[in-house]
């Protein structure tokens, strides 16, 4: 498992609901490291290009209207493995689906309004952190704790 980076979206119903903070302690608590972090709002533009997988799909319309109709807060994570671990705290994409103990299983109970965003695949997140973040943007930076958060002691973070 490597050091990877991650885009995590608070969409606008973490926003409007005052679910940031409580939702931002679960990722620092878990141990990753915030790289970036942009409060913004998302241009109809953006939304198009960060969504266009789904640009054939029923919802399509009313997510790209959602994502745009409020601020957002945008994170960029690191850790080992964090695209799985990120979506794997965020849980199923139905709210009403999600396992108690993920974000949308304990913080929501719809379906559209489902409170984040997380890359699914290195690919995604690379692609991604480069439409949200510009150059500068995300810093590496080192965290006095690292060597408590992760055994260092070989060659690779474990
Ligand atoms: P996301 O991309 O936002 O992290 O969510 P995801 O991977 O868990 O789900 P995805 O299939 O990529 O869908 C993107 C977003 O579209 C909305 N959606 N609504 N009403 C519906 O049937 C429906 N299906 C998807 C959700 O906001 C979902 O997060
Ligand atoms: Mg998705």
């Amino acid at each position: 498992m490597s050091m990877e980076k991650t885009l995590i979206i608070f969409k606008p119903d973490a926003v409007q609901r005052g679910l940031m903070g409580r939702i931002m302690t679960k990722f620092e608590d878990k141990g990753l490291k915030i790289i970036g972090a942009k409060f913004m709002q998302i241009s109809p533009e953006l939304a198009a290009v960060h969504y266009e997988a789904h640009k054939e799909r029923p919802f399509y319309k009313g997510l790209v209207s959602f994502m745009t109709c409020s601020p957002v807060m945008v994170l960029a994570l690191e850790g080992v493995g964090a695209i799985a671990m990120c979506r794997k705290m965020m849980g199923a994409t139905f709210g009403s689906q999600a396992d108690s103990g993920t974000i949308r299983g304990d913080f929501g109970v719809s379906n559209s309004f489902n409170l984040i965003h997380g890359s699914d695949s290195p690919e995604a997140a690379e692609r991604e952190l480069g439409l949200f973040f510009n150059d500068g943007e995300i810093l590496d930076w080192t965290r006095m704790n690292e060597g408590w958060i992760y055994d260092l002691s070989g060659d690779e973070p474990e």
